[in-house]
């Protein structure tokens, strides 16, 4: 049995010891928010927080992350909207959707880290996803729209 601490809420889950994070989260947990794509660490949809740091989790365990603290994109809106989420409906920054919890939780890592983050901070911080529909530059309006809506005590 596996003990994950996900959201703020405690798990014990009977999985197999192999799983990577991400199988577990969607699979075992239901959170599906998090999504799969390469599975080899290459494109970040499957990124979550991990101790507040951006982890693709097809790339960990979930034996590996006992005892940490474990953020998906549903935990992030648990409260209504973070000012990431709204900063990309907004400014219209998701077009199919697959790539932006990954996005929005690599830019959560980033901000948190760099609160007033440069247009060139963002795009190295979010170099580790790929988006296939957007071409970027919304995205990356995105996050400096929210890391001003953060600042400004949104
Ligand atoms: S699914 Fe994890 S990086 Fe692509
Ligand atoms: S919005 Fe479709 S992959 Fe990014």
């Amino acid at each position: 049995m596996l003990m994950l601490r996900v959201n703020g809420e405690d798990y014990n889950v009977f999985t197999e010891p192999w799983k990577t994070l991400v199988r577990v989260l969607r699979d075992d947990l239901g959170l599906t928010g998090v999504k799969e794509g390469c599975n080899t660490g290459s494109c970040g949809a499957c990124t979550v927080l991990i101790d507040g740091k951006a982890v693709k989790s097809c790339l960990v365990l979930a034996s590996q992350t006992k005892g940490k603290e474990i953020l998906t994109i549903e935990g992030l809106g648990k409260n209504g909207l973070h000012p990431l989420q709204q900063a990309f409906v907004e400014r219209f920054a998701i077009q199919c959707g697959f790539c932006t919890p990954g996005m929005i939780l690599a830019a959560k890592g980033l901000l948190d880290e760099n609160p007033n983050p440069t247009m060139e901070d963002v795009k190295l911080g979010l170099s580790g996803n790929l988006c296939r529909c957007t071409g970027y530059v919304k995205i990356v309006e995105a996050v400096l729209v929210a890391a001003e809506m953060i600042r400004k005590g949104a």
